[in-house]
């Protein structure tokens, strides 16, 4: 199944009755394995966790650390980038290259490097002298 087709299938099982906005995302990892994950919200809104952070936590579940390809897709009018919280939670297992592809249900795609998608991230090398 291709990462898009995942992060499509995965939305489906989206639990956003407050947002009403449905969120799947999926990656692959430098074996070649596909998780995926949607966004949980709940009552109490800041409990609830991003597509995004879904997708991650099954993959750190099963033992990867590497991730080479995403795709967020979302029912919307443009492509959704994904929170700032979530893009400092992909950069801890992307590389700056990766490529991050956001979609709508409707096919419109946005790809655009993690490292443009954080500029001037803080990452392991700001404390280096620790
Ligand atoms: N959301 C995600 O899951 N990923 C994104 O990239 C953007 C926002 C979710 C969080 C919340 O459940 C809903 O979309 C509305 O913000």
């Amino acid at each position: 199944m291709s990462l898009q087709e995942a992060a499509r299938r995965v939305r489906e099982n989206a639990h956003a009755p407050y947002s009403n906005f449905k969120v799947g995302a999926a990656l692959r990892t430098a074996s070649g394995a596909v998780f995926s994950g949607c966004n949980v919200e709940n009552v109490a809104y800041p409990e609830g966790t991003c597509a995004e952070a879904g997708a991650i936590a099954a993959m750190a579940a099963a033992g990867e650390r590497d991730i080479t390809e995403v795709v967020v897709i979302a029912d919307a009018p443009t492509p959704v980038t994904p929170c700032g919280g979530c893009r400092q939670k992909l950069a801890e297992f992307c590389a700056g290259e990766v490529e991050v592809t956001m979609m709508t249900t409707d096919g419109a795609k946005l790809v655009m490097t993690m490292s443009d998608l954080l500029p001037g991230a803080f990452g392991v090398e700001h404390m280096e002298r620790t």
